[in-house]
C-alpha cells in the first residue's frame, strides 16, 4: 500500500522502540517539465497529488527561476542536474515522472542512474531519436531564438500544444500556458534544442526496463501522436498505458483529475 500523509512509523533507539508521524509520504515523485516549459505545468499535481507522495518538481537548467546559462545542454547534463537534486534533498531513489522533452530526460536518469529510479511516468513523449529533418529543424528554430528571441518558436508550437476543445472551453488554462511559455529565455531554448536533438534512441531500452511504468498520453496530442505512447507501452514489460480523452499535449493541466486519478492508482503498488 502506498503511504499517505500522517503514516505512523517505529524507530528503534537505545533499545526502546519509538512510534512517530511524519507527514511526509514515503515516495518521492520527481516531476521533470517539457519544452518550453517550466515547473508550473505540475500546479495541479502539487495541489492533488501531495498527500501521495512527496513532490519534487526542478526547473531545468536555463528554465523558470533556474539559473539562465548558455548551452548547448544535452540529456545527460540535465539528469545529471536531477540527480544533483535529489542528493541535495537526500533522496536515494525516486518515482521519475518526466513531460515530453521531460520524458527524454526520464529516460536518460534511468540509463544514467538507474539505482535512483523506482518507477517512472512518461507523459506525451516519446522514446525515439530525432530523424535526420527533425534534426535539422532544432537547428533552424536555435538559429531563429538566437537572432529573435523566443516568440517565433513560441508562436509555433502554441496552435498544436492543446486539444481543440481546451483552447474553445478553457480559456484560462491558455493564458496559463501562454504566461508559461512567454517565461522561456534564449538560452534555455537554444541549450534544451541541443539536448533534444542530440538525444539517444531508447528504443532498445524499452525491452529492459524493470522498474514499474505508467505511460500516459492525451489521445488528442497532436505534438505527439497517441501511437507513440502505444509503442511504448507495448515494449515496457508490464507496463500501464493511460490515455487520456479530451487533452493534447499538455494531459497533466488539461484533464488534471483524470490524470491525477491515473498516478494515484498507479502509486498504489508502492
Ligand atoms: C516538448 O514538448 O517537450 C517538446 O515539444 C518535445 C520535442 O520537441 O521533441
Amino acid at each position: 500500500m502506498s503511504a499517505t500523509a500522517n503514516d505512523n512509523h517505529d524507530l528503534e533507539h537505545d533499545h526502546v522502540g519509538l512510534s512517530y508521524a511524519d507527514s511526509c509520504p514515503d515516495n518521492v515523485l520527481l516531476f521533470i517539465h517539457g519544452f518550453p516549459l517550466n515547473n508550473r505545468i505540475w500546479d495541479g499535481q502539487l495541489a492533488d497529488l501531495a498527500g501521495d507522495a512527496r513532490i519534487i518538481a526542478p526547473d531545468l537548467r536555463g528554465s523558470g527561476d533556474s539559473d539562465d546559462v548558455e548551452g548547448p545542454y544535452s540529456m545527460a547534463m540535465l539528469a545529471d542536474d536531477c540527480v544533483a537534486l535529489l542528493d541535495e534533498l537526500g533522496i536515494d531513489e525516486a518515482i521519475v515522472a518526466g513531460h515530453s522533452m521531460g520524458g527524454y530526460v526520464a529516460l536518460e536518469l534511468l540509463r544514467r542512474h538507474r539505482d535512483r529510479v523506482k518507477g517512472l511516468i512518461l507523459i506525451a513523449t516519446r522514446a525515439g531519436a530525432d530523424s535526420d529533418e527533425a534534426r535539422a529543424g532544432r537547428d533552424a528554430s536555435a538559429a531563429r531564438a538566437a537572432s529573435e528571441g523566443v516568440a517565433p518558436i513560441v508562436e509555433g508550437m502554441r496552435p498544436k500544444l492543446l486539444a481543440e476543445d481546451t483552447y474553445e472551453d478553457d480559456p484560462e488554462l491558455v493564458e496559463i500556458v501562454d504566461e508559461i511559455m512567454a517565461a522561456a529565455n534564449v538560452n534555455g531554448v537554444v541549450g534544451a534544442l541541443a539536448a533534444m536533438r542530440d538525444r539517444v534512441d531508447s528504443t532498445p531500452m524499452l525491452a529492459e526496463i524493470d522498474v514499474p511504468t505508467l505511460v500516459v498520453h492525451g489521445a488528442e496530442d497532436r505534438l505527439i501522436p497517441p501511437s507513440e505512447a502505444e509503442a511504448m507501452h507495448k515494449a515496457i514489460p508490464g507496463s500501464t498505458l493511460a490515455l487520456i480523452h479530451g487533452a493534447g499535449h499538455l494531459p497533466q493541466m488539461e484533464q488534471e483529475e483524470a490524470f491525477n486519478e491515473a498516478v494515484a492508482e498507479f502509486l498504489e503498488q508502492f
